[in-house]
């Protein structure tokens, strides 16, 4: 049975991301229901819910009809058992496994046996969080993108023990909900916070050796932001990133994916970004990150050099490509979901298996070699399935 607009919807968890859903189901038309354990966080969120329709108004962008009746589609409530009529529930609490489960396995006594139950996770197991419940076919991860109604990418993430179905199920009504979903195997990081770790850390490790003469400090993070913005076409730099999106959220998500594929150098954590970090330097929200957001402060000017800057594109997106080639090797997603993955959900300006094709996969090769040679680190081997398409040039096809 597949979920229509009659089907009610529950959310346990009002923060950013359970508000963000909450709103994208309520779009959708159907009736919402959002617990939280903490009170306050549900008077902000339907707060912030109130304030951003009132701004979509101003806008014309919704009519003020279409809010009050949206806005009147949620409800907030204050006990779990308020969500027993829903069809399907989205659970968007803290980053905590045991927390998860604890709530996975009280929400099954609540809710009908045919209910669906998901959870958000960002790099939890799915399996995991699944073996709380008596009935673990029906628990799937559903992630979405901060913010949750703007950002159209979502990867549906059937565990090990999912009832077959259930995913294209959450396919469909992703899409019904308007967004861009993918499937992906459950595994760490899913696809986005795998494939685009190297953005992070390769930018992180050539800033930390001044390489190739890149200065130190605010103007080094600037040349590596002119590079890939400039030249490599991303819409912002990996420092710029870092400190939008914050330097313990990144440095985090790092670590667990670091740790969830038992230490691989690959995804080695960057101890420039772990100081940050620990220093509170963690970007805009704190007013200080890699660069200094406080109004007096005089901004530092990127060494812009041609062929330096290119050098360094050469460089992260190389190992971008041997990520997404690798996830492809592993069957992590469909080669079309990851390209899919990268451009809507970190807003990539190709796809990192059509951009190997144009630098050709030959090319990426021997960039990953030079690398693996120079530092002698498992950071940088190539994946099999680089080698292979390597040698098979432009009639590689996927
Ligand atoms: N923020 C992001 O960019 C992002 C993106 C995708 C996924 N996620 C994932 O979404 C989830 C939520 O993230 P967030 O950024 O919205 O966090 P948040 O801190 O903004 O909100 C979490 C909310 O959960 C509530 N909560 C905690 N324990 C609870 C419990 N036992 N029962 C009910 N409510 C409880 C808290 O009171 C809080 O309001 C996490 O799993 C996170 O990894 C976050």
């Amino acid at each position: 049975m597949s979920i229509s607009l009659k089907d009610k919807i529950g959310i346990v968890g009002a923060g950013a991301m359970g508000s963000g859903i909450a709103q994208v189901a309520a779009t959708a038309g159907h009736n919402v229901a959002v617990y939280d354990s903490n009170k306050e966080a549900l008077v902000k969120a339907e707060k912030g819910l109130k304030s951003i329709l009132s701004r979509l108004v101003e806008k014309g962008r919704l009519s003020e009809n279409e809010s009050a009746q949206l806005f009147d589609r949620i409800k907030w409530v204050s006990s779990l058992e308020a969500l027993s009529e829903s069809s399907l529930i989205i659970e968007a609490i803290v980053e905590r496994i045991d927390i998860k489960k604890e709530v996975f396995s009280t929400l099954e006594n609540i809710v009908n046996k045919e209910c669906i139950l998901a959870s958000n996770t960002s790099s939890l197991s799915i399996a995991s969080i699944a073996s709380a419940c008596k009935i673990n076919s029906r628990v799937i991860g559903i992630h979405f993108f901060n913010p949750a109604p703007l950002m159209p990418l979502v990867e549906i993430i059937p565990g090990i023990t999912t009832q077959n179905g259930l995913a294209d199920k959450m396919l469909d009504l992703m899409r019904t909900w308007g967004k861009m979903p993918v499937l992906v195997k459950d595994t760490p990081g899913f696809i986005v916070n795998r494939v685009a770790r190297p953005f992070y850390g390769e930018a992180l490790r050539i800033h930390e050796e001044s390489w190739l003469g890149i200065p130190d400090g605010e103007a080094g993070f600037a040349t590596i932001d002119w590079a890939m913005k400039e030249i490599g076409g991303f819409k912002m730099g990996p420092f710029e990133l870092m400190d939008y999106i914050g330097n313990d959220v990144n440095y985090a998500v790092t670590e667990s994916v670091f740790a969830a594929f038992y230490f691989d150098a690959r995804y080695r954590p960057s101890i420039t970004q772990r100081r940050y970090s620990e220093a509170g330097w963690l970007g805009r929200k704190s007013g200080r990150g890699y660069y200094d957001y406080t109004e007096s402060a005089s901004k530092k000017e990127a060494l812009k050099d041609e062929v330096i800057g290119r050098k360094i594109v050469n460089r992260i997106v190389s190992m971008l490509i041997n990520e997404a080639v690798n996830a492809v090797y592993l069957k992590i997603a469909s080669p079309a979901d990851l390209e899919l993955a990268m451009t809507k959900g970190v807003n990539y300006p190709k796809g990192l298996l059509e951009w190997g094709k144009e630098m050709g996969f030959d090319h990426v090769l021997k960039e990953l070699n030079f690398l693996q040679e120079e530092y002698v680190e498992d950071r940088y081997r190539p994946s099999p399935l680089l080698r292979k398409w390597a040698k098979m040039g432009v009639d590689v096809e996927w």
